[in-house]
This record gives C-alpha cells, structure tokens and sequence, in this order.
C-alpha cells in the first residue's frame, strides 16, 4: 500500500486559506474533505454490501484496492475535518446535509443506483484529481505542506482506481438508464451543489469571499482553458455515452510519476 502522507494537522493550527494565492481553490479542497467521509464510508458499505467479486475474478484485485484506498482516505479526512473545526470554521451545515443525502440513498434507492452513484462520483473526482494534479506545481510555491500532500496523495489514488466502481456497475449488470439517472444526481444533487454550498460557508467565515482575489482565482479554477467547468462539461458527455468506459483516460502517468517522484525521495533519505 501506498505511504499516507502525515496527518500531523495540529503542527497547523490554522487551515485557512491553506493556499494563500488561491482562496478559491482552498475552500474548494476544504469544502470536498467536508463531504468526503460520510460518502466514502457508504462507497464503502454499499460496495461491500451488494457483493463482491469472488477471488478468482479479473476485477477482485482492483476492488480490493478500491476498498483499502478509500477506507484510508476516510480516515485522513476525517482528522482534517476535525482540524478545520480547531481551526475556527463551523462546518455542520454541510456536514449535517452531507449525512441526509447519504441516508436518502442508503435507505429510498436501489441497489443498482446506489452503486451508480458511487461510479458517477468516481468519474466526478477523476475530474477534480487531473485539476489538482495539472495545479500542483503552483501549490508547490506556497501552500501548507502538509494540506497540499494529502490532496496529492489522495488526488493520485482516485486517479489509479477511477474504472473500480464503473466496473463493479456493469459486474453486476445494472443498466445504462440507471447509470445516467444515477451521474445526473451526483452532479446535480450530491456533490457539486454540496461543494457549492462549502465554499460559501468556509468562505464567508474566513471572509475570503469579500476579497478580489477571490473571485479572481474563482474565474480561473471554473473557467480558464483547462478549468473545472469545461471539464465537467467535456467529462459528463463522455461519461453518458453508452459506450464509455473509464480506460479512455490514460491516468497511469500522473501515478507513475507521484510514485517514482516518493521512492526518489526514500531513496536520497535512506542515502
Ligand atoms: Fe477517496
Ligand atoms: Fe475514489
């Protein structure tokens, strides 16, 4: 398994505008950590609930890896989330929603959309991951560290297991109108609006909302060439294809590259 960067937060006292350049794109990151842990502890129910596949099956290994990683950054985000609190922010109302949408699907939906929006979700934070990881060297210059290397960690890890959940969906046969139906309330209902509404309660507190840099780096992070908006717009039409399959984006050189780049740093430490 991969090494977790440090979650030595409290070196941290403040988490607020963790990337002073790109308030925007701070809360952004904060506000994905808020919904993070109540909705990967029911990826990871409902993944292991419904059924896996036996051992012997071509896509037993990569499921077991989607269950380590995500149970992982389950447990990191939940001590950042804590660290926010220190921090000063009042995160409940996000929080509060984030846990009523989960039991909405747990308890009205099928099994079939259940998993479907897991595979949506997976498709949406492969969006988010390619972002980060196209952004990473401006956080290099100035950022808190220790922030920075867990979105870099866990950015690379959703890239790596970006078909788990898309392949689980079709294992079990579920069918292409559920996987449409299931990405439109993933991207109309359970993450973007959710990311929406974290930004402006982090952001009104930290009263970075106020600020012209701000707005700035929001127009930047939405709708600059390779901007979020554009690639949420390019991605979901990729994605209701009813022949789309996750392998059409190539992450292995953003992976390849994090992990050569920390065996490196081993290597010249244990030098
Ligand atoms: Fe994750
Ligand atoms: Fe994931």
């Amino acid at each position: 398994m991969r090494k977790i960067p440090s979650t030595n937060l409290n070196l941290y006292k403040n988490l607020s505008i963790w990337i002073p350049n790109a308030p925007f794109e701070a809360n952004l990151y904060h506000a994905i950590s808020l919904i993070l842990p109540r909705y990967e502890q029911k990826m990871l129910e409902f993944t292991t609930g419904i059924g896996m596949p036996p051992a012997d099956h071509p896509l037993y290994p990569g499921m077991v890896q989607f269950v380590q990683q995500e149970a992982a950054h389950k447990r990191v985000h939940t001590k950042y989330n804590q660290q926010l609190v220190i921090s000063g922010y009042k995160i409940d109302i996000v929080t509060v929603i984030a846990d009523l949408n989960a039991y909405i699907i747990t308890n009205f939906t099928t099994n079939a959309f259940k998993i479907g929006v897991c595979a949506a979700g997976e498709h949406l934070t492969g969006i988010i991951g390619v972002y980060y990881e196209s952004e990473y060297n401006k956080y290099l210059s100035n950022s808190n560290k220790n922030i920075r290397e867990i979105w870099h960690w866990h950015a690379i890890e959703e890239l790596e297991h970006s078909a788990a959940m898309f392949d689980f969906f079709h294992y079990h046969k579920f069918h292409y109108p559920t996987r449409l139906l299931s990405y439109l309330a993933s991207s109309f209902w359970l993450i973007n609006p959710m990311l929406i509404l974290g930004i402006i309660v982090l952001s009104i507190q930290d009263r970075s909302i106020f600020t012209k840099k701000f707005w700035k780096n929001a127009a930047y992070t939405l709708f600059s060439p390779h901007g979020l908006f554009w690639q949420f717009i390019k991605g979901s039409v990729q994605y209701m294809r009813r022949d789309f399959h996750p392998s059409e984006n190539d992450f292995s050189l953003y992976v390849e590259a994090y992990d050569k780049s920390r065996a490196a740093k081993s290597y010249s430490k244990a030098s």
